[in-house]
């Protein structure tokens, strides 16, 4: 079947079998690994992205489904050098072997959206939908409270 996504602004088309994973479709169709594959069940958010601005588990939906969608993945947010809350995950050691933190920053960056100011708890019932096996969770949150505050000096 025939599936044309918009994915960081820019359109891939290709001919897929039904049922081809949205998942697999981003990292070999359109050749963007950022997005990774813990689980394949719905259950790690290593894969999440956004689609049309709202988080998703891309193990979850078949291409066909995106058809006509628009997706963004970690590398459509750091097109101009590196996001803020990529920077602040570097800074405040949000990360150990990364296989998470892809599906942890876009869905920072979705509550960061909504909620420029999170707590701690809010902060934590955005992420319950990513797991991460090496950090603890706790420099993870300070990253993402360290970047709405760096977001809200510089104004973003
Ligand atoms: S790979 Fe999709 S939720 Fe784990
Ligand atoms: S940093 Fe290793 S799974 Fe989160």
């Amino acid at each position: 079947m025939q599936v044309k996504v918009k994915i960081n602004g820019k359109e891939y088309q290709d001919d897929v079998e039904p049922r081809m994973l949205l998942v697999h479709f981003i990292r070999e169709k359109a050749r963007l690994t950022g997005t990774h594959i813990g689980c394949d069940t719905g259950n790690c958010g290593a894969c999440t992205v956004l689609f049309n601005g709202r988080t998703i588990k891309s193990c979850l939906m078949l291409a066909v489904q995106a058809n006509g969608a628009e997706i963004m993945t970690i590398e459509g947010l750091s097109t101009n050098g590196l996001h803020p809350i990529q920077d602040a995950f570097l800074e405040k050691f949000g990360f150990q072997c990364g296989y998470c933190t892809s599906g942890m920053i876009l869905s920072a960056y979705v509550l960061l959206q909504s909620n420029p100011q999170p707590t701690d708890h809010e902060i934590r019932e955005a992420l319950e939908g990513n797991l991460c096996m090496c950090t603890g969770y706790q420099q993870i949150v300070e990253s993402i409270s360290y970047a709405a505050t760096k977001m809200k000096e510089a104004g973003k």
